[in-house]
């Protein structure tokens, strides 16, 4: 069957450094798979480098079989992959909603996310929907991040930990999202610290160290002791 999305043999490097060395990655419709991977791993580099922020050769990177490897971040989301970026990054003097709306501004017609469908989804961002980003607590400007996200109705969405810095009642609400979003048949990747959240939620997990794959398979399928020498590098 088809991948959804693939790398092959992805690299990637700032400068002179190399950040990735060869990941072969692979997402089937609908599927929940997890990155986890200490600082430094290459996570986020390999987020930036499916979404078109760090480009690469074509054909590293295959979307329903098609090169994207050398597209730009525009034209990744307009074929249906978005991404919550590690940090939020929300536009601080624009509200809840005006920052929803730039989310749909690249917009697939055949979704469901509409401003209502986010605001159904996360309550209280209707109320505070006229409040500036800076307002808001963790939690909400992480909500607002995913709404953005899901805006643009993708087919794919990457979420790079999304629970960052947050209470653990706040990011069990955010989780709490995440059976409505694959509802609409969405698959997700995301990158999470927190093994065992991972496990609980994603089909498949990559472990990744030092820039390559170290470690993956079905999330049922998992042992401590594996994840661990993937993680550090040593056994358990
Ligand atoms: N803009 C950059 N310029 C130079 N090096 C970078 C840059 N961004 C990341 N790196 C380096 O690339 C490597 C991978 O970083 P990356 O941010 O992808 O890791 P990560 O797994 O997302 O880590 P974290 O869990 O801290 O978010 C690290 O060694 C990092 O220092
Ligand atoms: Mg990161």
């Amino acid at each position: 069957m088809a991948a959804l999305l693939e790398t092959r043999g992805l690299t990637a490097q700032y400068g002179q450094f190399k950040a990735l060395f060869g990941v072969d990655l692979q997402v089937a419709p609908g599927e929940c798979v997890a990155i986890i991977g200490a600082n430094g791993a290459g996570k986020t580099t390999l987020m930036r480098s499916i979404t078109g922020v760090l480009r690469n050769a074509p054909e590293m990177i295959l979307h329903n079989g098609i090169p994207i490897g050398a597209l730009s971040a525009d034209q990744v989301m307009q074929r249906g992959i978005a991404m919550v970026p590690e940090g939020r990054r929300l536009f601080p003097s624009l509200s809840v909603e005006e920052n929803l709306l730039i989310g749909g501004q690249v917009r697939r017609g055949d979704g469901r996310w509409t401003l209502e469908a986010v605001y159904t989804l996360f309550p209280v961002l209707r109320e505070r929907r006229r409040s500036p980003g800076t307002a808001l607590s963790g939690g909400q400007q992480q909500m607002v991040a995913i709404g953005r996200a899901l805006m643009s109705n993708p087919g794919l969405l990457l979420c790079d930990e999304i629970s960052l810095g947050l209470a653990p009642v706040v990011i069990r609400d955010i989780y709490a999202a995440l059976p409505a979003i694959r509802e609409t048949g969405a698959a997700v990747v995301i990158v999470e610290q927190d093994i065992s959240r991972a496990l609980s939620v994603a089909d498949r997990i990559y472990c990744m160290m030092e820039g390559r794959v170290t470690l993956t398979g079905r999330a049922a399928d998992m042992t401590r002791d594996a994840i661990h020498a993937a993680y550090f590098g040593n056994a358990a």
